[in-house]
């Protein structure tokens, strides 16, 4: 399957999606909604297509159908989000609807939005985790495809579970992704 990932920032996941591609799905091209990202740089070198684009100026209905056509002529057939920071519109998600997974680094339902691992540790949780899920037009809300989990330590900072954490997504997201594209 041929796969567009997108991302804001340094791009982690999309080096362990890159990682693992091969037989299941390969990625076509790596879009940003910022230039600046890191992550980019990594694309370009690993020989990835680029492309980049802020929505700063042109406005968001401009930017989504810049994005969308870009998306098309790669030849995309699945968005896998990637620290990707902007939300998308409805009508970009409806064109797309069932063919967008993200990355969230909570045991959704639990800690939809930001700052998860700080409210994992606030709540006492003994848990936390990631999750792959499909993308909806609800924040984080879509059907959960997969979970990994680790144990939250006494003495935890919000930046060491997050390190916990990542760790796990590197391993969930091409897993889940390459099982879903399989379908
Ligand atoms: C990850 O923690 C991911 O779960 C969240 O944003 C972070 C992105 O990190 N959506 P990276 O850019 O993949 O390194």
């Amino acid at each position: 399957a041929k796969v567009a990932v997108l991302i804001s920032g340094r791009g982690s996941n999309m080096q362990a999606l890159a990682a693992h591609a091969g037989a299941a799905y390969r990625i076509v091209v790596v879009a940003s909604d910022k230039p600046e990202a890191p992550g980019l740089d990594w694309a370009v070198q690993a020989g990835l297509p680029t492309f980049a684009l802020s929505p700063k100026g042109i406005g968001k209905q401009a930017y989504e159908s810049a994005l969308d056509a870009a998306l098309r002529a790669a030849g995309a057939e699945w968005i896998a989000l990637a620290g990707y920071m902007r939300l998308l519109s409805d009508e970009f998600v409806a064109r797309w609807r069932g063919r967008i997974v993200n990355i969230h680094p909570s045991l959704l339902p639990k800690y939809k939005g930001l700052d998860t691992h700080a409210r994992a540790i606030a709540a006492g949780d003994a848990e936390a985790g990631c999750s792959v899920h499909l993308v909806t037009e609800e924040l984080d809300g879509g059907k959960v495809l997969g979970q990994a989990r680790v144990p939250i330590l006494p003495g935890d900072t919000p930046d060491a579970l997050a390190a916990r954490v990542l760790a796990e997504e590197h391993r969930l997201y091409p897993a889940v992704l390459a099982d879903m594209v399989r379908r």
